[in-house]
């Protein structure tokens, strides 16, 4: 039987960024129609309601339907140690990211996380993350397990490190290669689980390494494959030092295959000239992370100068690094920090990012990220009025920018009054 949505409708038509922001639209009583797992019309209420007598209709009044958020970059093993104070990056990850990594050796531990990583993230209105595992193919079967029970569209692929490491987390470029590729041919394309190639960054992979990773992303092109690039300065100085002979960061990737279209960047913050044409020329995505970038104390991203030269941009968490599950704190720490490079982001463009953009750079965006027909029907329907604070602000909005601007800046899981995975109400 057919669903019918009602509410205030957001759907786009393009990208904001490059298109206006009137490719959000709004429906202030529109209809999304769901059938068979996936969008089938969206329209006006009424018309809908005409159209489709038989159809089961939820009534959200004036709650916003959304397509629901896309985070583009997680780590979800880190989830019981977001918000560790005090460090920066590389101190970060030595002192609480790799302890807690390794018990994920455990495959109750990694069941446990991963079940209450999708607790945190649908009750936040997230249906699709990218996530990063860890070394243990336990973790990766953990994660995919607990998507796949929930009918959710979700990437994910084993980390490989090889140096610089704690030795209960290093793999080898045998071992690194041969699990990956065994999870890759169990988990890519079942349902709608992708497997992603995922060496961590450069310092914690030898050459032989990154080579063995580019030889498998090179027999499996359908993949995506997702690292880290240019985060912090000292990372990069390290990067320099480890592999003195090659052009810059990005060189470290290219050299050994790891560049090209579905190849997902996280952080690219220090970005050379060189790298920043590149990127551009092969069309590769760059993942901003705005609340890690502030918390680990990376950094601004350049969002006005790398959509302005097109470059395929999306939005994450990058959990725990990133210091909150929500994308729409993370839309509102995107805001801060290009408030801080000198361009306001535009609601619409804010949007646009944490689902069609970041469903873009997933190159998922003719599946998930918006409302339209033949999309999946992945959605988060968002009270505008969550809190009193965001309720007295919304009442003085002239229109839906305004409207949505509060709940961007001060929302949180509050406001996500119910989310819709594959076309099935989850609450
Ligand atoms: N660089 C390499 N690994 C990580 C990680 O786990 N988090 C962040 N933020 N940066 C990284
Ligand atoms: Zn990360």
């Amino acid at each position: 039987m057919a669903d019918l949505l009602i509410g205030q409708v957001l759907q786009f038509t393009g990208n904001p960024m490059t298109d206006g922001v009137e490719a959000g639209r709004h429906s202030a009583r529109g209809g999304v129609l769901i059938e068979a797992g996936h969008i089938a019309e969206v329209g006006e209420a009424d018309d809908l309601r005409r159209a489709h007598p038989q159809a089961k209709v939820t009534d959200y009044g004036k709650a916003l339907i959304s397509a629901g958020f896309v985070d583009a970059h997680v780590h979800y093993p880190q989830t019981a140690m977001i918000a560790s104070w005090g460090k920066r990056l590389i101190d970060w990850l030595n002192s609480y990211t790799f302890p807690e990594e390794m018990k994920f050796a455990d495959p109750a531990y990694a069941a446990e996380i991963a079940a209450r990583y999708f607790d945190l993230t649908l009750s936040n209105g997230t249906t699709t993350v990218c996530s990063y595992c860890t070394i243990h193919p336990e973790s990766v079967d953990a994660f995919f397990t607990e998507a796949e029970r929930r009918g959710l569209r979700a990437f994910a692929g084993k980390t490989c490190m090889d140096r610089n490491a704690p030795e209960a987390l290093t793999d080898t470029p045998r071992s690194a290669y041969d699990d990956s590729k065994r999870l890759l041919e169990k988990w890519q394309g079942r349902g709608r689980l992708s497997y992603v190639v995922t060496p961590r960054f450069s310092p914690t992979s030898t050459p032989e390494q990154l080579e063995a990773m580019g030889a498998l992303w090179k027999e499996h092109p359908d993949c995506l494959m997702q690292t880290h690039l240019s985060e912090q300065t000292d990372e990069v100085a390290w990067v320099k030092s480890l592999f003195p002979t090659l052009r810059d960061y990005l060189d470290t990737y290219e050299q050994f295959g790891l560049l090209g279209p579905g190849a997902l960047f996280g952080h690219a913050i220090y970005l050379e000239p060189r790298e920043i044409d590149r990127l551009k020329e092969v069309d590769a995505s760059l993942i901003h992370c705005p609340t890690s970038n502030t918390f680990i104390g990376s950094g601004l991203f350049d969002m006005d100068g790398l959509s302005r030269s097109g470059h395929r941009i999306g939005l994450a968490t990058d959990t725990g690094g990133g210091s909150s599950f929500s994308m729409l704190r993370t839309m509102a720490a995107a805001y801060e920090v290009a408030q801080l490079r000198g361009r306001p982001l535009h609601p619409s463009e804010l949007w646009w990012l944490a689902t069609q953009g970041a469903a873009r750079s997933l190159r998922a965006d003719g599946r998930i990220g918006n409302l339209a027909p033949g999309m999946e029907a992945d959605i988060a329907v968002i009270d505008l009025a969550s809190t009193p604070a965001i309720a007295q602000r919304a009442t003085r909005a002239k229109d839906i920018w305004e409207a949505v601007f509060p709940t961007i800046m001060m929302g949180d899981d509050r406001a996500v009054t119910s989310v819709w995975a594959g076309g099935i109400r989850k609450f």
